[in-house]
C-alpha cells in the first residue's frame, strides 16, 4: 500500500461500535473482495471491500474477519483469517501480511492462516445462535458478479441451516455514515492531494490540450502523493461534453471559448474525495459563462449553509431545488409564470439540473447511509450543484466535500480555488488570495 497506516484505534473502536449493535450470542462474518479478472491471467488492481476494511484495516485479498462478542473465550471474540504467505508468493506477488503485521494494523490478536478456517469457524458456530452476514445494500448498487460475501452466504446457510441469519448491512450503513476523527484525517488528506492535482492544472489547461492529457497530469500528482489514484472514473469534459453527466471518454481537444468541467479527485487510504470545478479553457470566462458560473456558486453556498445538524437530505434537496429555480429564472432559462404552474413532483428546473445536490462520502464515493436519518456531526456530504445547457455548449458543476460539525458545516476543500476571478488570475499565472467558504 502506498498510504501510511491509520491509527489501529480506528478499527478497534469501529468493531466495538459494531458489536454493540448485535443481538446476544451473535457472530458476524466479513469477507474481502476478490481480485477482479480482466482476461487471460490479468486482474484489475485490488480494491478492498469497504466493510472489512472499516472493521479491521486489513487491505489484502482472501481475508475473513469473524466477530463474536459473546464468545466464551475472550480470544475468540475477534478473529482474523489471512492468506498464508510463503516464499513462492513472496517472489511472485510480493509482500503479504505476517501475523504480527496484521495485528499491528488491526489491533486484532487472534490471527489464523486460511487453512485453519474450517475447523476454527466450526467451533465458533457451535457456540453461536445468530449469524450476521454481509451484502451490498446500496440503493443504486448493480452487482452482477458473485462476491466472496455472496459465496460465503451460500456456504454458511447450507452448512449451518439452523442458525438465525441476519443482515450486517443496515448496521454498517448506520455506523459508516458518521466519520471518526481518524477517518476525517484520511478524507482531509484525500482532499489535500486533490487540491495539489487541481492546482497543477491551472497553468496547464489551454486551447489545444487534449482532455486525456489533463487526466494524465492528475494521476501523476495523485500517485506521487501516496494515493492509489482516482477515487472514481475521472470526468474531464470540455464544451458540450460537460452536459453528459457520466462522460469519461476524455478524448477531445480543449477548444478556446469553451468551459471544461472537471469531476476529478484522489482517494487516500481507501477514503474518497470528490471534487468538481469548471474552468475557462482560454483562461477567461465570457460574460454569459461567468453569469452561469456565479449562479451555480451561489446555489452551492446556499446549500452548504443547509448542511447542518438536524436537517435531512429530503428537505435539503427540496430547498436547494428552490434556490436553483430562482437562479435559472434569473439566467432566463426558466419563465417565472411557467414555474408557478409547474407540477411540483416534476419541477422545471430538472431540465437544467437533473441530479441530486449531495451524497454521503467516505470509503465509497457514493457512500452508504440512509436518506431518512437526520444530519449529525461527523457526516460528510458532497455539495455539487450544476447547470447544464447543451444548446450553449456549456455545463458547469462545482463540488466540494463538507463535514457536518457542532459548529456548522466545515469545508474539507475550503482551500481549493473556486471564485471565478481567482480561477482566472491563477490561470494567468498571477498569485491570489486564499479562498475560504
Ligand atoms: N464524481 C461522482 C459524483 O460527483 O457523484
Ligand atoms: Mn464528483
Ligand atoms: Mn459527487
Amino acid at each position: 500500500m502506498k498510504y501510511l497506516p491509520a491509527n489501529p484505534q480506528l478499527y478497534i473502536e469501529n468493531r466495538k461500535r459494531f458489536a454493540e449493535k448485535l443481538k446476544p450470542k451473535s457472530l458476524a462474518v466479513f469477507n474481502s473482495n476478490d481480485f477482479m479478472p480482466t482476461g487471460a491471467d490479468g486482474t484489475m488492481m485490488f480494491v478492498q471491500n469497504s466493510d472489512i476494511f472499516y472493521l479491521s484495516g486489513i487491505d489484502q485479498e482472501e481475508s475473513i474477519l469473524v466477530l463474536f462478542p459473546d464468545a466464551k473465550e475472550e480470544a475468540n471474540r475477534e478473529v482474523l483469517f489471512l492468506k498464508e504467505t510463503n516464499e513462492h508468493i513472496a517472489v511472485w506477488e510480493g509482500h503479504k501480511y505476517t501475523k504480527d503485521e496484521a495485528n499491528e494494523v488491526s489491533g486484532i490478536r487472534k490471527i489464523y492462516w486460511m487453512k485453519d478456517f474450517p475447523a476454527a469457524f466450526n467451533a465458533l458456530m457451535c457456540e453461536a445462535e445468530n449469524v450476521y452476514l454481509n451484502t451490498n445494500e446500496h440503493l443504486r448498487a448493480v452487482v452482477e458478479v458473485e462476491t466472496r460475501d455472496a459465496r460465503f452466504i451460500k456456504f454458511c446457510r447450507e452448512r449451518y441451516p439452523l442458525h438465525n441469519y441476519n443482515r450486517s448491512a443496515p448496521i454498517m450503513h448506520e455506523l459508516r455514515a458518521i466519520k471518526s476523527k481518524y477517518e476525517i484525517e484520511a478524507m482531509q488528506e484525500a482532499c489535500n492531494i486533490t487540491e495539489k492535482g487541481f492546482r497543477r492544472l491551472l497553468g496547464f489547461i489551454k486551447p489545444g490540450v487534449m482532455e486525456y492529457e489533463i487526466e494524465a497530469e492528475l494521476i501523476h500528482e495523485f500517485v506521487r502523493n501516496r494515493s492509489r489514484g482516482f477515487a472514481y472514473g475521472p470526468i474531464v469534459a470540455s464544451g458540450a461534453n460537460a452536459c453528459v453527466l457520466h462522460y469519461t471518454d476524455n478524448n477531445k481537444e480543449c477548444r478556446s471559448g469553451d468551459v471544461i468541467l472537471l469531476d476529478v479527485a484522489a482517494e487516500y487510504g481507501n477514503y474518497a474525495s470528490d471534487l468538481s470545478r469548471s474552468l475557462p479553457i482560454s483562461g477567461k470566462f465570457t460574460e454569459r459563462q461567468k453569469d452561469v458560473y456565479n449562479a451555480v456558486l451561489r446555489v452551492m453556498r446556499a446549500a452548504i449553509k443547509m448542511l447542518v445538524i438536524g436537517n435531512n437530505i429530503i428537505d435539503y434537496h427540496k430547498a436547494v431545488g428552490k434556490v436553483m429555480e430562482e437562479e435559472l429564472i434569473g439566467l432566463g432559462l426558466l419563465d417565472r409564470k411557467e414555474v408557478e404552474k409547474q407540477n411540483p413532483a416534476n419541477p422545471l428546473y430538472k431540465k437544467y439540473y437533473m441530479h441530486g445536490t449531495s451524497h454521503f462520502l467516505g470509503l465509497d464515493v457514493h457512500d452508504v447511509g440512509s436518506k431518512y436519518i437526520l444530519f449529525e456531526a461527523g457526516m460528510v456530504f458532497t455539495c455539487e450543484p450544476g447547470i447544464y445547457i447543451p444548446e450553449e455548449n456549456l455545463g458547469i458543476r462545482l463540488e466540494d466535500d463538507i463535514l457536518i460539525t457542532k459548529k456548522g458545516p466545515f469545508n474539507l476543500m475550503g482551500n481549493i480555488p473556486i471564485e471565478a476571478d481567482e480561477i482566472e488570475s491563477l490561470m494567468a499565472g498571477k498569485s491570489i488570495k486564499k479562498t475560504a467558504i
